[in-house]
Formats: structure tokens, C-alpha cells, sequence
């Protein structure tokens, strides 16, 4: 790769760094020393590289939900402290929320010229989940009716962006507040339901003339899901994505036996290791829509690395929408 090409990974994004510089000085990191407690922003010495590694420049780093879980110990892969949160496709998951880190070659990703790196910190997880959960899990079709749950947020918006501007579906979204409702409608949604003050079933059941959904994403978990798999058409499918509301769901299976219904997960991160090609194409794709315009990720706010914890908290306390990036500059 040539020498300043950006480059960008899932949620972050780089400009590959001149290897002559390799360890000559330290950089500065987001570091989770205690489980739970407040990330301390560090020095840290530059590492050696190994084969077919490269040291990378971070611009932006997407700060995903799954971040904050594993800081708190309650992610599905557990990291022992200290280390550097941030997910890297390709290699170990962690480490990106820094203004270095090392990469595989192989999970590298250059971005088009017309693409912002902003954008393209966005694009890896939130848009590579939807993209699977669409279209590789529910295989959408067009004009299906999806239903997405926790809307507003990042992936929530990247799920209804590529519904309606690449699969040209329609799309139900579904928030925990007027504002975030207002967002979902100004970003493509046909419909949006605030679950907080009304019942999600019934207004779904309503917005379709009583038929149901064909496709539920659900990220929230708890009785959201519940609602959401009982607002499900005649072989709808629903898409276990996240327990952001802290509860994880059972299935009451006589509800999938009723209506002919599948319900099935997504796990962005495994397709990594399970399917790399699959994984690969997407990032691809993802990568064309945006620099044709098709697609428009979302940035809610951008914090600076001093200000990680602060970032966290916005997440966790309900109050971003769309992407939350940790700039280095
Ligand atoms: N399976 C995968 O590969 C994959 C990939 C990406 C994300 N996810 C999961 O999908 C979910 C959403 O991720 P995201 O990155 O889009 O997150 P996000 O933008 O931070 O959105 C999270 C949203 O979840 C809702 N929520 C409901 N109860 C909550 C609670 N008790 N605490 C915090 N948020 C709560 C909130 O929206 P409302 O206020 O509108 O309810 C919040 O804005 C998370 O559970 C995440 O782990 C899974």
C-alpha cells in the first residue's frame, strides 16, 4: 500500500504509518486498568511489529456498545485488564481507541477518495451488521416491512438507511423518545414508535393493516423483543442483535410455531474468523454504497480521546443517537 493511502477499519479509521518510525516513540491510549472503572488515557510504548502487521495511524474510533460492555467484563469475549478498548477487524478485537494500532494486513480496508474518514469509522460494525442481518440472515426482499428496535442509534439508523436505500424495503423504527423518533422519520423510516410511552405490538399491528412485519432487528432485549416477535407477519423472520436494555430474552417457541416464524442471531464480529470472505464483501460493499452516495452514515457526536469516559456515558445513559466516534486529532 502506498505510503498516506487512509485506510480504515471496522468503526475506525487510519493513515498507514511509515514504518521507519517503528517503536520510536509512544502514543497515547484509552486503557481499561480495572473492570468498571473510569478508562485511564495513558502514554504507552509503540510495540514491535510482527510479520504481516501494520502500524496504523488512528483518526476516528467508533465507540461501539459492545466497548463498553467489555470494559465492564460483560462482553461475550472477556479481555483482562489493561487494555485498550475498540474493535479491529482482523485482529484481536480490541485496542483501536488510541492514536496507534496494529493491524493484520489482511483486514485492512482502503477508503475511497470520496469517502470522509468519519464516515468510514462508521461504516464497519453498525453498517456490517445491519448488511448482514438483512441481508445475509433475513434475506430482506424488497418491499418487506422491517421493524427495527433502538433506531436511533447507530446501528439502529445504518439498519434503516440500507433497508430503504439498497434493499427498498420499508421500514418501522422504534425508539425510546420523541426526539429519537422525529430522527428515525428525517433518516427514511416510514413510521416511527416511541415504546416508551406506547405498546410496540399494537402499534405495529396497527401501521400494517393488522399483516405484521416481515423482518424484526431487535437490539433492546426484554419484554421489546417479546413485542417484536409477536409483531411478526406470517413467516416473518426476527434477528436476535443486542441486549442494550440489559435483559436477554427467551422464546416462547409456540410463537414461532404459530405463524411460521424464524428467529435467528447475528454476531458481526464472528464472521470474521467463520467466513472471512463473507465478512470481506461486505466491507466492500459497504465501502461502494457510500462513495456512490447510497448510503449516509450517521454521527451523532464526536468525542475527543481525553473525554472517553465521558463518551461512554452518553451511551449508556440513553442519550446518543446514530455514531459516537473518539477522535485523536
Ligand atoms: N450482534 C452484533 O454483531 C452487534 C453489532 C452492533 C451492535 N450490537 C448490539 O446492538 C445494540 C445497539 O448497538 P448500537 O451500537 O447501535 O448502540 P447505540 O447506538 O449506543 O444504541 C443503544 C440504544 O439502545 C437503547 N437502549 C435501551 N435500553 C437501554 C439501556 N438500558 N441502556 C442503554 N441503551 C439502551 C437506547 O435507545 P432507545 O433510548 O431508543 O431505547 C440506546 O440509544 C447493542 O446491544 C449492541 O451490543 C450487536
Amino acid at each position: 500500500l502506498p505510503f498516506t493511502v487512509p485506510l480504515h477499519l471496522p468503526s475506525r479509521l487510519f493513515t498507514l504509518r511509515l514504518p521507519a518510525h517503528r517503536g520510536a516513540r509512544g502514543y497515547r491510549a484509552a486503557l481499561c486498568t480495572q473492570l468498571a472503572q473510569p478508562l485511564l488515557v495513558q502514554d504507552l510504548p509503540a510495540p514491535r511489529l510482527l510479520p504481516c502487521q501494520v502500524r496504523v495511524r488512528v483518526h476516528y474510533c467508533g465507540l461501539n456498545f459492545a466497548d463498553i460492555l467489555a470494559c465492564r467484563g460483560l462482553y461475550q469475549e472477556k479481555h483482562t485488564p489493561p487494555f485498550t478498548p475498540g474493535e479491529v477487524i482482523g485482529v484481536s478485537g480490541i485496542s483501536a481507541m488510541a492514536e496507534e494500532c496494529i493491524v493484520d494486513e489482511k483486514a485492512l480496508w482502503q477508503i475511497p477518495e470520496n469517502v470522509s474518514s468519519e464516515d468510514a469509522a462508521v461504516l464497519p460494525v453498525a453498517y456490517g451488521t445491519a448488511w448482514l442481518a438483512l441481508h445475509h440472515r433475513a434475506h430482506l426482499q424488497p418491499r418487506e416491512t422491517v421493524l427495527v428496535t433502538a433506531g436511533a442509534g447507530a446501528t439502529g439508523l445504518a439498519i434503516i438507511d440500507l433497508a430503504v436505500s439498497v434493499f427498498q424495503a420499508k421500514v418501522i423504527g422504534a425508539a425510546g423518545s420523541d426526539p429519537k423518533c422525529q430522527l428515525i422519520l428525517a433518516n427514511g423510516a416510514s413510521h416511527a414508535v416511541n415504546y416508551s410511552q406506547t405498546s410496540l405490538r399494537e402499534q405495529v399491528t396497527a401501521l400494517t393493516g393488522g399483516r405484521g412485519v416481515n423482518v424484526a432487528i431487535e437490539a433492546v432485549g426484554g419484554d421489546i423483543f417479546k413485542a417484536a416477535l409477536q409483531s411478526l407477519a406470517w413467516e416473518g423472520r426476527i434477528v436476535v442483535m443486542g441486549f442494550a436494555g440489559g435483559k436477554i430474552p427467551s422464546i416462547p417457541a409456540n410463537l414461532l410455531l404459530l405463524k411460521n416464524v424464524s428467529a435467528m442471531g447475528v454476531y458481526w464480529g464472528r464472521y470474521q474468523q467463520e467466513d472471512f470472505p463473507l465478512f470481506s464483501s461486505a466491507m466492500s460493499s459497504l465501502l461502494q454504497y457510500c462513495q456512490e452516495g447510497k448510503i449516509h452514515p450517521h454521527i451523532g457526536t464526536v468525542f475527543k480521546l481525553e473525554e472517553v469516559n465521558e463518551a461512554f456515558n452518553h451511551v449508556l445513559q440513553r442519550k446518543s443517537t446514530g455514531k459516537v466516534i473518539i477522535s485523536m486529532k
